[in-house]
């Protein structure tokens, strides 16, 4: 049970390291600085920005107050602390640490050198044994976001079920934000040497423990899948892989798991070293740790695609099976030889293929996806009769149901609790994902990019059980699950960089245009629904408006419009494109063709071309 601040019997004893340094508080006095919002996934922000005066302190002591205000027990607790390693990290988390302790945090956890990916932080949260079950984590991450001194910084808070911060804590620490006038912290703490493991005892009071940021999330997912079998797949003659960190985060946890766990070459791994620009501006994803076709560039090239997936040159001495994660290791790409497979279709095969992954022995209880994601995974849900809920962008919005189990909301059985895993008391087998490269189950509470290539191969296991025969690839596995189901033709467009103002302007005339869609018929196709998303939370009962104007129409077709909310300046537009085709149908022609008249229809009715001067897309994924 999650019950904070509970002293047990230490499993894990380490030498500890006795330091000195003075504990006193001080109240400094700030001001409240504009703009503090959490987007989509934390505060975003130039990292110019984030270390201007007071800006991290006012944001830091802001949660802690939301914290408080709501019982948290900050005071006296256990608080987890990691980044992606970008610049500022380091840091960041000295000033944090700092001040947790001077806002009555007893005990911090580290990941050394300042490390932890998204999905470590959560699995650190949820499962690490020390003797305290901490009451959250700051993590420091502006995700895919470039990062260094002229890029992006972030922070965001997980809250001790693992996940991110539900939108009224952080609604809470912005309101604080708006009226904060002074932070503590402790200035006589010393620094503390995050690239040494260890327990640290400070003044006899405070402790903070330095550790592996690898060992506890490679540790869960050990229990999650088989390795063995994956050992037995990496380790035949006739299949090989690379794995493409993206100078992100990822890089030794990658190393961990297919390296020392799973046996492979030291040539697997791509930009395995953390670096704190991700590789800049002159590298060949121009410091972009986003894994897609745009800027996973070596690992595309490698793989023998081009940028929107087609097969380049003959194929030969290309990998069987290829994977990238964004710079805090929550994303994943998935790519076969000279074959990519959408983030979409990745989720419906994991969903259809699921049972071969011991975590799910005994069957999918539910699953969920994001809106603008395709229907995909809604046919697949059919078919095995659970439930597939329909969110709003981000990740958030999965936790409540993962958390709830509940048979009211349609789960079918009862819950497998404490069946494989004791120590987790809400045990319901569950998978979600979402288009923007996000793929994970409920063992954590975020997404997790290792996860999700963990599950591929998995897959690419069991349906290869017999070294004697050819191997079964994941092209053939796509075409085969497209062959049952059919092929949610998928793509879709960013417009980076778009002022605020006509963005909005763009969003606030379509959905006073919902209204006339409906019934309308526009280039020989029928508007059968037009709204604005609104999601009703079926677990906690809260209501989220303006989510994305979404236009479906009679053949299942869909556009899609949302601005995002993971930006640090002006504004970007999403386009999502979708078109299904029937098993007995079509299935082997280019997404962005068969999607290309919707993009037609989309720009002229959302006007975007005149509105914001854009003629076409940044990025198409
Ligand atoms: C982050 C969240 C995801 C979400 C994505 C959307 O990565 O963790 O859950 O899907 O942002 O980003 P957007 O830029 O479209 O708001
Ligand atoms: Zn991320």
């Amino acid at each position: 049970k999650h019950t904070p601040n509970v002293t047990v019997v230490l499993k894990r004893k380490e030498a500890e390291k006795l330091m000195s340094g003075s504990l006193a508080v001080t109240n400094e006095s700030t001001d409240p600085i504009a703009g503090q919002k959490p987007g989509t996934s934390g505060l975003r922000k130039k990292t110019k920005e984030f270390m201007g005066k007071n800006y991290l302190e006012n944001f830091v002591q802001s949660t802690f107050d939301a914290l408080k205000a709501t019982n948290v027990p900050v005071e006296g607790g256990t608080l987890v602390v990691g980044g992606d390693g970008r610049y500022y990290n380091k840091d960041a988390i000295q000033i944090i640490t700092k001040m947790a302790v001077a806002n009555g945090v007893k005990t911090i956890w580290i990941g050394k050198d300042g490390l932890l990916s998204t999905p470590a932080a959560s699995a650190v949260i949820r499962t690490r044994e020390g003797g305290f079950v901490p009451f959250g984590a700051f993590i420091l991450s502006a995700s895919h976001n470039p990062g260094g001194l002229d890029e992006d910084f972030g922070i965001k808070f997980n809250c001790e079920n693992g996940g991110p911060a539900p939108e009224k804590v952080t609604n809470m620490i912005f309101e604080n934000t708006k009226t904060i006038k002074e932070y503590k912290i402790c200035k006589g703490f010393p620094t503390m040497d995050i690239g040494t493991s260890g327990t640290y005892v400070v003044d006899g009071k405070i402790r903070v423990d330095v550790f592996d940021c690898a060992e506890d999330h490679v540790g869960l997912l050990m229990k999650v899948f088989d390795f063995d079998s994956i050992k037995k797949l990496i380790a035949r003659k006739d299949f090989s892989m690379v794995y493409d960190s993206m100078n992100g985060v990822q890089g030794p946890y990658a190393r961990r798991v297919f390296v020392e766990e799973l046996g492979a070459p030291e040539s697997v791994l791509m930009n395995a070293v953390p670096k704190e620009d991700f590789g800049g501006k002159n590298s060949p994803s121009h410091g972009h740790a986003d894994p897609n076709l745009t800027y996973a560039v070596e690992l595309v090239q490698k793989m023998g695609t081009n940028k929107t997936g087609e097969k380049v040159g003959s194929g030969e001495g290309v990998p069987d099976f290829g994977a990238a994660a964004d710079g805090d290791a929550d994303r994943n790409m998935i790519l076969g030889k000279q074959w990519f497979v959408s983030p979409s279709d990745s989720l419906a095969i994991i969903a259809a293929n699921i049972s071969c992954i011991p975590f799910f022995k005994e069957g999918l209880k539910g699953c969920a996806r994001s809106m603008p994601t395709s229907g995909a995974l809604d046919l697949v849900a059919k078919k095995k009769k659970i439930p597939c809920f329909v969110t709003p962008t981000g990740w958030k919005f999965f936790g409540n149901l993962m958390d709830s189990g509940d048979e009211k909301l349609g789960f079918t059985s009862e819950h497998l609790h404490g069946k494989y895993f004791p120590e987790t008391e809400n045990y319901t087998p569950f998978l979600c994902g979402e288009e923007s490269f996000g793929t994970g189950a409920n063992h954590v509470r975020e997404k997790d990019g290792m996860w999700a290539v963990l599950a591929w191969l998995q897959i690419l296991a069991s349906k290869n059980p017999d070294e004697s025969k050819p191997l079964v690839t994941v092209e053939q596995i796509t075409k085969d699950h497209w062959k049952v189901y059919g092929r949610n033709y998928y793509c879709r467009y960013d417009y980076e960089g778009v002022e605020s103002e006509p963005a909005n302007t763009m969003m606030k005339n379509l959905e006073e245009k919902c209204a006339t869609l409906k019934g309308t018929e526009l280039k020989g196709m029928k508007v059968e629904s037009a709204e604005n998303f609104e999601y009703n939370d079926p677990v906690d009962k809260s209501v989220s408006a303006n989510q994305g104007i979404k236009i479906v129409f009679t053949d299942g077709s869909r556009i899609i419009f949302r601005l995002s909310g993971t930006g640090s300046a002006g504004a970007t537009i999403r386009v999502y494109l979708e078109k299904y085709e029937k098993p007995s149908g079509n299935l082997d022609l280019s997404q962005f063709e068969v999607v290309k008249p919707l993009a037609d229809l989309a720009l002229e009715i959302s006007d975007l071309p005149k509105l914001t001067g854009r003629d076409s897309p940044t990025v198409i994924t």
